[in-house]
């Protein structure tokens, strides 16, 4: 929820920076701080000298209406995830209708610009669609999982980076020894298995796809973060032993300020994911500042630089992290402002989680990330 004064900053901000072109500069600091930097300044030029790749989640309705937005993404990021459109409930209006006109126009886009793309997500018990439930059944489920993937995968076969072909199976609440999420409508109807015949399906249909597995709240050393990790590295271990096609596991990285205790744990994920072969892409990295107790902006923006930065350079220890995306690019759009709000202690303040703020201007996590990418060994 956003306060009338914000929203109208918002607007006049948008109308701002539709008419700025973005300028910017390699030597690491905005010309000015209406200027951002494309280029040799860029995101994606600093992260290709470390050889890795660099994106952001893109919402459909920004990317179809907004032409200063269309032009961050081609300057800044050499990948790009669709935030919502290649999620099973918006690709299906009904159970015989396919709806990929939001896609197929961000999978253009990025041919054009020789950016990737990766693909989100092909079985989630999340964003399923209001017929789902009573039209999948324990008969027919396998039949509508096989199909979605073949469907999806060869539309755009050739065309992926990775695939998240299983999102966030891992819910260590559900009481299973495995940790895996048994309230998932895909495990009700399919029993554990759901996940190794997906990822057989996926590498079947699009054998050039990186074959991902993504989760979230497996970054930091607290309690309940080790429970998860484990259970998520359990779980790949398993799927490798018994011959599963995976390639590589996905760090969604929803952090926050105020906690920066992720040593132990991105040690454990990486030193996990690299005795099982696997790649690790950061996929959904944003830093919630609603803790933050000042509402001073460059307090506020001081903050989430650092986490990034933290987190980062922990992270990139690791040579098998070879992509880094954030969930979203500005603070125009994201999730962190659109959804409801867990325990907020800011209910009405609008959050700065990403590189660029509503303005499209880079934030102090653009320099921060930047920077991060620079103090990064080559991969
Ligand atoms: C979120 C989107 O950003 C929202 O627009 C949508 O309403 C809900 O989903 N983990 C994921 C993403 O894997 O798909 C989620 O995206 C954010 C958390």
């Amino acid at each position: 929820m956003m306060t009338r004064r914000e929203w109208m900053r918002q607007a006049a901000g948008a109308a701002a920076a539709a008419a700025l072109p973005t300028v910017l500069t390699s030597s690491g600091h905005a010309a000015s701080d209406k200027e951002a930097t494309p280029g040799a300044g860029s995101l994606k030029a600093h992260a290709a000298a470390r050889g890795l790749l660099t994106g952001c989640a893109v919402n459909a309705n920004l990317f179809r209406d907004d032409p200063a937005f269309r032009q961050l993404l081609a300057e800044q990021y050499s990948i790009v995830v669709p935030e919502n459109c290649l999620k099973f409930g918006y690709l299906r209006p009904t159970p015989d209708t396919w709806n990929f006109a939001d896609a197929d126009a961000l999978v253009s886009f990025a041919e054009a610009h020789s950016m990737k793309v990766r693909g989100h997500n092909f079985v989630w018990h999340e964003a399923l669609p209001n017929w789902f439930a009573s039209t999948v059944n324990k008969d027919n489920a396998r039949k509508f999982l096989v199909d979605h993937i073949n469907t999806v995968a060869n539309r755009y076969k050739g065309k992926i980076h990775s695939w998240d072909v299983v999102n966030e199976a891992i819910w260590i609440k559900d009481g299973r020894a495995d940790g895996l999420r048994s309230s998932s409508p895909w495990f009700q109807m399919l029993g554990p298995e759901y996940l190794d015949l997906a990822y057989r399906t996926a590498r079947k249909a699009d054998p050039h796809a990186l074959l991902t597995y993504n989760d979230y709240g497996i970054e930091y050393d607290t309690e309940d973060d080790t429970k998860k990790r484990d259970a998520v590295l359990r779980l790949l271990r398993r799927m490798k032993a018994a011959g599963t096609p995976i390639d590589a596991l996905g760090v969604q990285s929803h952090i926050h300020t105020g906690d920066s205790s992720f040593a132990k744990g991105t040690r454990e994920l990486l030193d996990g994911a690299r005795s099982l072969g696997l790649q690790v892409f950061i996929t959904e990295m944003d830093v919630n500042d609603d803790g933050v107790a000042s509402d001073d902006i460059a307090v506020r923006d001081q903050e989430v630089a650092e986490v990034y930065r933290n987190y980062l350079n922990a992270m990139l220890r690791g040579p098998e992290v070879k992509a880094v995306l954030t969930w979203g690019a500005t603070d125009k759009n994201t999730w962190l402002n659109n959804g409801p709000k867990f325990h907020p202690k800011h209910p009405t303040r609008a959050e700065r989680p990403l590189p660029f703020d509503a303005d499209y201007k880079p934030t102090p996590a653009f320099f921060a990330i930047r920077t991060s990418f620079d103090e990064a060994k080559r991969r």
